[in-house]
Protein backbone atom coordinates (compact mmCIF):
# COMPACT_ATOMS: atom_id res chain seq x y z
CA UNK A 1 0.00 0.00 0.00
CA UNK A 2 0.91 3.63 -0.24
CA UNK A 3 4.69 4.21 1.24
CA UNK A 4 5.33 7.29 1.68
CA UNK A 5 8.89 6.56 2.63
CA UNK A 6 9.86 5.90 -0.67
CA UNK A 7 11.59 2.75 0.48
CA UNK A 8 11.09 0.46 -2.31
CA UNK A 9 12.09 -3.07 -0.17
CA UNK A 10 9.44 -2.04 2.66
CA UNK A 11 6.81 -4.88 2.69
CA UNK A 12 4.51 -3.58 5.66
CA UNK A 13 4.49 -0.07 4.58
CA UNK A 14 2.63 2.66 6.84
CA UNK A 15 -0.28 2.53 8.11
CA UNK A 16 -0.92 -1.36 7.22
CA UNK A 17 0.05 -4.50 9.64
CA UNK A 18 3.51 -5.23 9.99
CA UNK A 19 4.72 -9.06 11.18
CA UNK A 20 3.77 -8.47 14.68
CA UNK A 21 0.30 -7.64 14.05
CA UNK A 22 -2.14 -5.06 12.77
CA UNK A 23 -1.13 -1.15 14.22
CA UNK A 24 -4.34 0.27 12.36
CA UNK A 25 -2.66 3.68 11.66
CA UNK A 26 -3.55 5.91 9.03
CA UNK A 27 -7.31 7.21 9.57
CA UNK A 28 -10.18 4.71 10.33
CA UNK A 29 -10.06 1.90 7.92
CA UNK A 30 -6.32 2.79 6.94
CA UNK A 31 -7.66 4.55 3.93
CA UNK A 32 -7.38 8.06 3.78
CA UNK A 33 -4.95 9.96 1.57
CA UNK A 34 -4.56 6.56 -0.52
CA UNK A 35 -5.19 6.98 -4.88
CA UNK A 36 -7.66 4.29 -6.11
CA UNK A 37 -8.80 3.96 -9.71
CA UNK A 38 -12.11 2.20 -10.09
CA UNK A 39 -13.69 1.14 -13.91
CA UNK A 40 -17.45 2.04 -14.11
CA UNK A 41 -17.58 4.14 -11.02
CA UNK A 42 -20.76 6.39 -12.45
CA UNK A 43 -23.54 3.51 -11.23
CA UNK A 44 -24.42 0.38 -9.53
CA UNK A 45 -21.61 -1.12 -7.61
CA UNK A 46 -19.15 1.07 -8.66
CA UNK A 47 -20.79 4.45 -7.97
CA UNK A 48 -20.97 3.34 -4.33
CA UNK A 49 -17.32 2.09 -4.17
CA UNK A 50 -16.14 6.02 -5.66
CA UNK A 51 -18.60 7.56 -2.76
CA UNK A 52 -17.07 5.44 0.11
CA UNK A 53 -14.17 5.78 -0.80
CA UNK A 54 -14.29 9.65 -1.30
CA UNK A 55 -15.80 9.47 1.86
CA UNK A 56 -12.80 8.47 3.71
CA UNK A 57 -10.55 10.77 1.73
CA UNK A 58 -9.08 8.56 -0.78
CA UNK A 59 -8.28 10.38 -3.74
CA UNK A 60 -10.44 8.41 -6.69
CA UNK A 61 -9.95 8.17 -10.84
CA UNK A 62 -12.88 6.30 -12.28
CA UNK A 63 -14.07 5.98 -15.91
CA UNK A 64 -16.92 5.06 -18.10
CA UNK A 65 -18.32 5.99 -21.38
CA UNK A 66 -21.51 8.26 -20.55
CA UNK A 67 -19.80 11.81 -19.91
CA UNK A 68 -22.97 12.40 -18.49
CA UNK A 69 -23.35 10.20 -15.63
CA UNK A 70 -19.44 11.26 -14.86
CA UNK A 71 -20.91 14.64 -14.38
CA UNK A 72 -23.59 13.91 -12.23
CA UNK A 73 -21.18 11.89 -10.53
CA UNK A 74 -18.78 14.70 -9.53
CA UNK A 75 -21.89 16.85 -8.83
CA UNK A 76 -22.97 14.42 -6.67
CA UNK A 77 -19.90 14.54 -4.23
CA UNK A 78 -19.88 18.13 -4.77
CA UNK A 79 -16.98 19.01 -6.91
CA UNK A 80 -13.74 18.23 -5.24
CA UNK A 81 -10.55 19.57 -5.71
CA UNK A 82 -9.28 18.43 -8.97
CA UNK A 83 -6.18 16.92 -6.92
CA UNK A 84 -9.38 14.30 -4.95
CA UNK A 85 -11.40 13.32 -8.37
CA UNK A 86 -10.10 12.07 -11.81
CA UNK A 87 -12.84 11.04 -14.31
CA UNK A 88 -12.97 10.26 -17.92
CA UNK A 89 -15.19 9.14 -20.41
CA UNK A 90 -13.94 6.10 -22.43
CA UNK A 91 -14.87 2.97 -23.62
CA UNK A 92 -12.86 0.33 -21.55
CA UNK A 93 -12.75 -2.37 -24.54
CA UNK A 94 -10.11 0.26 -25.83
CA UNK A 95 -7.18 -0.91 -24.88
CA UNK A 96 -4.86 2.71 -25.25
CA UNK A 97 -7.48 4.67 -23.53
CA UNK A 98 -7.80 2.52 -20.12
CA UNK A 99 -3.82 2.58 -20.39
CA UNK A 100 -3.95 6.37 -20.83
CA UNK A 101 -6.22 7.19 -17.98
CA UNK A 102 -4.28 4.62 -15.13
CA UNK A 103 -1.00 6.86 -16.68
CA UNK A 104 -3.27 10.03 -16.09
CA UNK A 105 -4.44 9.24 -12.58
CA UNK A 106 -1.07 8.41 -11.51
CA UNK A 107 0.40 11.67 -12.81
CA UNK A 108 -2.38 13.58 -11.31
CA UNK A 109 -1.80 11.84 -7.91
CA UNK A 110 1.63 11.21 -7.49
CA UNK A 111 1.39 7.61 -7.47
CA UNK A 112 -1.31 4.95 -7.56
CA UNK A 113 -2.45 2.89 -4.34
CA UNK A 114 -5.27 0.04 -5.55
CA UNK A 115 -7.35 -0.23 -8.68
CA UNK A 116 -10.48 -1.85 -8.58
CA UNK A 117 -11.73 -3.39 -12.01
CA UNK A 118 -15.37 -2.89 -11.53
CA UNK A 119 -16.95 -2.61 -14.91
CA UNK A 120 -18.35 -5.44 -15.96
CA UNK A 121 -22.13 -7.22 -17.38
CA UNK A 122 -23.77 -9.61 -19.84
CA UNK A 123 -23.47 -9.69 -23.41
CA UNK A 124 -26.26 -12.09 -25.12
CA UNK A 125 -28.40 -14.82 -23.91
CA UNK A 126 -28.33 -18.31 -24.23
CA UNK A 127 -26.02 -20.79 -25.87
CA UNK A 128 -27.93 -21.02 -28.81
CA UNK A 129 -29.49 -17.58 -28.93
CA UNK A 130 -24.82 -16.22 -28.46
CA UNK A 131 -22.69 -15.97 -31.14
CA UNK A 132 -18.93 -15.61 -30.95
CA UNK A 133 -19.31 -12.18 -30.80
CA UNK A 134 -21.17 -12.16 -27.92
CA UNK A 135 -18.30 -14.64 -26.17
CA UNK A 136 -15.75 -12.11 -27.23
CA UNK A 137 -17.70 -9.34 -25.73
CA UNK A 138 -18.10 -10.58 -22.22
CA UNK A 139 -14.86 -12.00 -22.00
CA UNK A 140 -13.08 -8.24 -23.61
CA UNK A 141 -15.31 -6.07 -20.88
CA UNK A 142 -15.44 -8.69 -17.81
CA UNK A 143 -11.85 -10.36 -17.91
CA UNK A 144 -9.70 -8.40 -20.64
CA UNK A 145 -10.23 -4.98 -19.10
CA UNK A 146 -9.30 -6.41 -15.48
CA UNK A 147 -6.21 -7.81 -17.11
CA UNK A 148 -5.28 -4.53 -19.08
CA UNK A 149 -6.23 -2.48 -16.21
CA UNK A 150 -3.27 -4.33 -13.63
CA UNK A 151 -0.54 -4.80 -16.22
CA UNK A 152 -0.63 -1.17 -16.40
CA UNK A 153 -0.96 -0.44 -12.68
CA UNK A 154 1.51 -2.62 -11.92
CA UNK A 155 4.57 -0.13 -12.17
CA UNK A 156 2.89 2.65 -10.11
CA UNK A 157 1.46 0.59 -7.59
CA UNK A 158 5.32 -1.17 -7.39
CA UNK A 159 6.86 2.23 -7.20
CA UNK A 160 4.65 2.77 -4.23
CA UNK A 161 5.98 0.11 -2.52
CA UNK A 162 3.05 -2.53 -2.81
CA UNK A 163 -0.64 -1.95 -3.30
CA UNK A 164 -4.25 -3.50 -3.63
CA UNK A 165 -6.17 -4.57 -6.63
CA UNK A 166 -9.96 -6.12 -6.56
CA UNK A 167 -11.57 -8.07 -9.04
CA UNK A 168 -15.49 -7.64 -8.97
CA UNK A 169 -16.08 -10.81 -10.06
CA UNK A 170 -19.92 -12.73 -9.34
CA UNK A 171 -21.94 -15.38 -7.51
CA UNK A 172 -22.46 -16.32 -11.42
CA UNK A 173 -18.74 -17.18 -11.30
CA UNK A 174 -18.66 -20.08 -9.42
CA UNK A 175 -22.53 -20.83 -9.38
CA UNK A 176 -23.35 -22.56 -12.43
CA UNK A 177 -26.74 -21.37 -14.51
CA UNK A 178 -27.23 -19.20 -17.57
CA UNK A 179 -25.99 -17.19 -19.26
CA UNK A 180 -22.55 -19.27 -19.36
CA UNK A 181 -20.49 -16.11 -21.57
CA UNK A 182 -20.84 -14.25 -18.18
CA UNK A 183 -20.53 -17.26 -16.02
CA UNK A 184 -17.03 -18.42 -17.01
CA UNK A 185 -15.60 -14.77 -17.47
CA UNK A 186 -16.63 -14.29 -13.83
CA UNK A 187 -15.27 -17.75 -12.85
CA UNK A 188 -11.80 -16.71 -15.37
CA UNK A 189 -11.78 -13.14 -12.75
CA UNK A 190 -11.60 -15.25 -9.86
CA UNK A 191 -9.07 -17.65 -11.07
CA UNK A 192 -6.99 -14.19 -12.23
CA UNK A 193 -7.06 -12.74 -8.89
CA UNK A 194 -5.73 -15.59 -7.57
CA UNK A 195 -2.77 -16.41 -10.13
CA UNK A 196 -2.06 -12.37 -10.17
CA UNK A 197 -1.77 -12.16 -6.27
CA UNK A 198 1.29 -15.18 -6.58
CA UNK A 199 2.80 -13.26 -9.61
CA UNK A 200 2.56 -10.15 -8.19
CA UNK A 201 3.00 -11.32 -4.22
CA UNK A 202 6.91 -10.71 -4.34
CA UNK A 203 6.37 -6.56 -5.06
CA UNK A 204 3.90 -6.71 -2.32
CA UNK A 205 0.93 -6.18 -4.27
CA UNK A 206 -2.02 -7.90 -3.10
CA UNK A 207 -4.64 -9.33 -5.65
CA UNK A 208 -8.26 -10.08 -4.47
CA UNK A 209 -11.61 -10.81 -6.11
CA UNK A 210 -15.20 -10.10 -4.25
CA UNK A 211 -18.06 -12.18 -5.57
CA UNK A 212 -21.58 -9.80 -5.05
CA UNK A 213 -24.94 -11.98 -4.93
CA UNK A 214 -27.33 -10.60 -6.44
CA UNK A 215 -27.19 -6.74 -5.45
CA UNK A 216 -30.48 -4.46 -5.12
CA UNK A 217 -30.00 -1.97 -7.41
CA UNK A 218 -32.43 0.80 -7.89
CA UNK A 219 -33.99 0.82 -10.73
CA UNK A 220 -32.06 -2.96 -12.24
CA UNK A 221 -32.91 -6.60 -12.62
CA UNK A 222 -33.56 -7.53 -9.05
CA UNK A 223 -35.36 -4.23 -8.54
CA UNK A 224 -37.53 -4.18 -11.40
CA UNK A 225 -38.20 -7.82 -10.63
CA UNK A 226 -39.67 -6.94 -7.29
CA UNK A 227 -41.80 -3.88 -8.26
CA UNK A 228 -43.24 -5.33 -11.45
CA UNK A 229 -43.44 -8.88 -10.85
CA UNK A 230 -43.82 -9.87 -6.85
CA UNK A 231 -44.78 -13.30 -7.23
CA UNK A 232 -41.56 -14.24 -9.38
CA UNK A 233 -39.37 -12.26 -6.93
CA UNK A 234 -40.99 -13.81 -3.70
CA UNK A 235 -40.62 -17.38 -5.42
CA UNK A 236 -36.63 -16.11 -6.33
CA UNK A 237 -36.17 -14.77 -2.70
CA UNK A 238 -37.67 -17.81 -0.98
CA UNK A 239 -35.07 -20.26 -3.12
CA UNK A 240 -32.06 -18.01 -3.48
CA UNK A 241 -32.20 -15.66 -0.40
CA UNK A 242 -31.62 -17.22 2.95
CA UNK A 243 -31.79 -13.59 4.44
CA UNK A 244 -34.68 -12.73 2.91
CA UNK A 245 -33.28 -9.93 1.27
CA UNK A 246 -30.66 -9.42 -1.51
CA UNK A 247 -27.14 -7.88 -0.34
CA UNK A 248 -27.26 -4.04 -0.91
CA UNK A 249 -24.35 -2.75 -3.17
CA UNK A 250 -23.00 -0.35 -0.47
CA UNK A 251 -22.46 -3.53 2.05
CA UNK A 252 -20.09 -4.87 -1.17
CA UNK A 253 -18.78 -1.78 -1.35
CA UNK A 254 -17.36 -1.53 2.41
CA UNK A 255 -15.98 -4.69 1.83
CA UNK A 256 -13.91 -3.35 -1.50
CA UNK A 257 -12.83 -0.43 0.92
CA UNK A 258 -11.47 -2.94 3.26
CA UNK A 259 -9.49 -4.79 0.83
CA UNK A 260 -8.53 -1.40 -0.24
CA UNK A 261 -7.15 -0.80 2.97
CA UNK A 262 -4.24 -1.45 5.10
CA UNK A 263 -6.42 -3.24 7.31
CA UNK A 264 -6.67 -6.03 5.02
CA UNK A 265 -2.65 -6.25 4.55
CA UNK A 266 -3.15 -10.15 5.49
CA UNK A 267 -5.63 -10.96 2.43
CA UNK A 268 -4.24 -11.61 -1.19
CA UNK A 269 -5.47 -14.18 -3.57
CA UNK A 270 -8.71 -14.58 -1.99
CA UNK A 271 -12.16 -14.95 -3.43
CA UNK A 272 -15.13 -13.20 -1.18
CA UNK A 273 -18.32 -13.53 -1.73
CA UNK A 274 -20.69 -11.02 -0.33
CA UNK A 275 -24.21 -12.55 -0.64
CA UNK A 276 -26.29 -13.20 2.62
CA UNK A 277 -25.78 -16.64 1.91
CA UNK A 278 -27.16 -16.89 -1.48
CA UNK A 279 -23.97 -19.46 -2.62
CA UNK A 280 -25.67 -21.49 -0.15
CA UNK A 281 -27.02 -24.75 -1.71
CA UNK A 282 -30.70 -24.12 -1.67
CA UNK A 283 -32.87 -27.87 -0.72
CA UNK A 284 -33.65 -27.35 -4.36
CA UNK A 285 -30.25 -28.16 -5.23
CA UNK A 286 -27.40 -26.42 -5.78
N1 LIG B 1 -25.85 -6.01 -10.48
C1 LIG B 1 -25.70 -7.16 -9.87
O1 LIG B 1 -26.66 -7.71 -9.26
C2 LIG B 1 -24.35 -7.85 -9.87
C3 LIG B 1 -24.22 -9.07 -9.19
C4 LIG B 1 -22.97 -9.68 -9.15
C5 LIG B 1 -21.87 -9.09 -9.77
N2 LIG B 1 -22.03 -7.91 -10.44
C6 LIG B 1 -20.83 -7.32 -11.03
O2 LIG B 1 -20.59 -6.10 -10.35
C7 LIG B 1 -20.01 -5.14 -11.24
C8 LIG B 1 -20.86 -3.88 -11.25
O3 LIG B 1 -22.16 -4.24 -11.64
P1 LIG B 1 -23.36 -3.17 -11.65
O4 LIG B 1 -24.62 -3.94 -11.91
O5 LIG B 1 -23.25 -2.29 -10.47
O6 LIG B 1 -22.97 -2.37 -12.99
P2 LIG B 1 -23.78 -1.29 -13.84
O7 LIG B 1 -24.83 -0.66 -13.00
O8 LIG B 1 -24.16 -1.95 -15.12
O9 LIG B 1 -22.63 -0.21 -14.10
C9 LIG B 1 -21.54 -0.55 -14.88
C10 LIG B 1 -20.55 0.59 -14.87
O10 LIG B 1 -19.50 0.27 -15.77
C11 LIG B 1 -19.48 1.24 -16.83
N3 LIG B 1 -19.19 0.53 -18.08
C12 LIG B 1 -19.87 -0.51 -18.64
N4 LIG B 1 -19.32 -0.85 -19.80
C13 LIG B 1 -18.26 -0.02 -19.99
C14 LIG B 1 -17.28 0.13 -21.02
N5 LIG B 1 -17.29 -0.65 -22.12
N6 LIG B 1 -16.36 1.09 -20.90
C15 LIG B 1 -16.35 1.89 -19.80
N7 LIG B 1 -17.23 1.79 -18.80
C16 LIG B 1 -18.18 0.84 -18.89
C17 LIG B 1 -20.88 1.86 -16.82
O11 LIG B 1 -20.92 3.17 -17.39
P3 LIG B 1 -21.26 3.43 -18.96
O12 LIG B 1 -22.40 2.53 -19.31
O13 LIG B 1 -21.56 4.88 -19.05
O14 LIG B 1 -20.02 3.05 -19.70
C18 LIG B 1 -21.14 1.91 -15.33
O15 LIG B 1 -20.44 2.97 -14.72
C19 LIG B 1 -19.92 -5.82 -12.60
O16 LIG B 1 -18.63 -6.37 -12.78
C20 LIG B 1 -20.97 -6.95 -12.50
O17 LIG B 1 -20.65 -8.02 -13.36
C21 LIG B 1 -23.23 -7.28 -10.49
Amino acid sequence: MSNTSGDQGNRHPRGSAGPHGADGAGGTAGLAGKRVLITGGTRGLGREIVRLLAGEGVRVATCARGEGDLRALRAALGGPEPDRLLTRALDLTEPERLEDFVAAAAKRFSGLDGVVACAGGSRGRGLEESGADDWAAAWELNVHHAVRLVRAAVPHLRAAGGGSVVLVSSISGWKPGPYAQYGTAKAAQIHLAASLARELGPDGIRVNAVSPGSMLIPGRRWDRMRREEPEAYAAFAAAELPAGEPVAPQEVARVVAFLLSDWSSGISGAHLPVDRAQNAPSPDGY
